[in-house]
């Protein structure tokens, strides 16, 4: 049977950075439904640090990572869309795309068009998909128009430089928050009509401004215990509010009757897993996606990149909001 060695990033024990160990490990033969990839690169997303430090509860050990791209090296039972030597990039469960090779789940892996690298495509799977579910399908009653307004925070990260391009091919008015002047200006650069430094800005009296006190439809929001509030504050009635991250903390628990308050907003919470359920709509958001960064109208920007051996600094680095556009560790 089939022994491989791999390198892998385990966390013994849930804490900060200096829980991130290179082990080796052994990888066998793909079982039905799985395949066995050899990464070329792999994502750093910021859910990879709330599993390291535990804000997500994995049991342990665990190898992380859920981001890669590489080349398809065996095909288990029963799967159809994938054969050996295939070029392919995956956002995807279970956690442990930090390796060199891994057998995992073939459903949320995707082909890779010829045309989009290794790199890229382990920098934009998560996070591009992410933003497909998000401006396509996370939308306020009556949906979306052209011209209208939408507050996205963290805009010069990784998903926020995506989420500025695909808003603009989208006709919106993308308003985004940046900790300082220059992520703003980089946010601008790639898209946002309007930027606002929430560092020093009050961002709730900002948006109202530039809505001339309309407020907004929609507020996406991946900073959460921070911001989720206030950005409550920039919808008009009926508007949807939408958290999809912790970067300072998880939402505070909220009385359900502050929403009539507000004006009878919805709220929701959603995690692109559930949209990654079947193989299906993996693949029409994923093709989304590569059609998109096809036309050159999102470009993946990685700003970051660090061999597996620096995976802790990688981490260190963005949980101090040091990094810009993706980050991908290379092997
Ligand atoms: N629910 C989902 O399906 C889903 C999927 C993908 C990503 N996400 C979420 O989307 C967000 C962006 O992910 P990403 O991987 O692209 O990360 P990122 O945006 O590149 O990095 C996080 C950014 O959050 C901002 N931030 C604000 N307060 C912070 C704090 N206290 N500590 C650290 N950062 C803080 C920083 O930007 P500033 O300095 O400009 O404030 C930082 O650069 C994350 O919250 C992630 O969990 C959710």
């Amino acid at each position: 049977m089939t022994q491989i060695r791999s390198r892998a990033v385990r966390v013994d024990q849930n804490g900060g950075p200096e829980q991130l160990k290179i082990v080796e490990v052994t990888v066998g033969e793909p079982g039905p439904g799985e395949i066995r990839i050899r990464h070329k690169a792999c994502g750093l997303n910021f859910i990879d640090v709330y599993q390291r430090e535990g804000v997500y509860k994995l049991p342990l050990p665990l190898q992380l990572g859920m981001e890669g791209a590489g080349i398809v090296e065996a095909v288990g039972e029963g799967v159809t869309h994938l054969k050996v030597g295939d070029r392919a990039a995956y956002a995807s469960q279970p956690p442990g795309a930090y390796c060199d090779v891994r057998v995992m789940p073939a459903k949320t892996v995707c082909k890779l068009p010829d045309g989009i690298s290794f790199e890229t495509g382990a920098a934009m799977m998560l996070k591009g998909i992410t933003v497909q579910y998000l401006l396509r399908r996370t939308q306020p009653q009556g949906g979306l128009q052209a011209g209208d307004h939408v507050l996205f925070h963290a805009a010069a990260g990784g998903v926020g430089l995506i989420a500025c391009q695909w808003a603009r091919a989208l006709g919106l008015q993308l308003i985004g928050t940046a900790g300082s002047d220059e992520k703003c200006a980089l946010a601008r650069a790639h898209g946002a009509a309007h930027t606002i430094n929430y560092a020093k800005e009050d961002f709730v009296a900002r948006v109202k401004e530039i809505t001339g006190g309309k407020g907004l439809k929609v507020v996406y929001d991946s900073v959460g215990k921070d911001t989720f509030m206030k950005s409550l504050d920039c919808l008009r009635p009926f508007g949807l509010g939408v958290n999809f991250g912790n970067a300072s903390g998880k939402v505070e628990p909220m009385d359900i009757n502050v929403l009539a308050g507000k004006g009878s907003l919805y709220v929701t919470r959603p995690t692109i897993f559930t949209h990654l359920a079947t193989r299906e709509t993996t693949q029409e958001m994923a093709d989304d996606l590569f059609a998109m960064v096809g036309s050159g109208k999102v470009k993946i920007q990685i700003d970051q990149t660090y061999p597996l051996e620096q995976v802790a600094q990688a981490h260190r680095d963005l949980e101090a909001r040091k990094t810009t556009g993706c980050t991908i560790l290379t092997l």
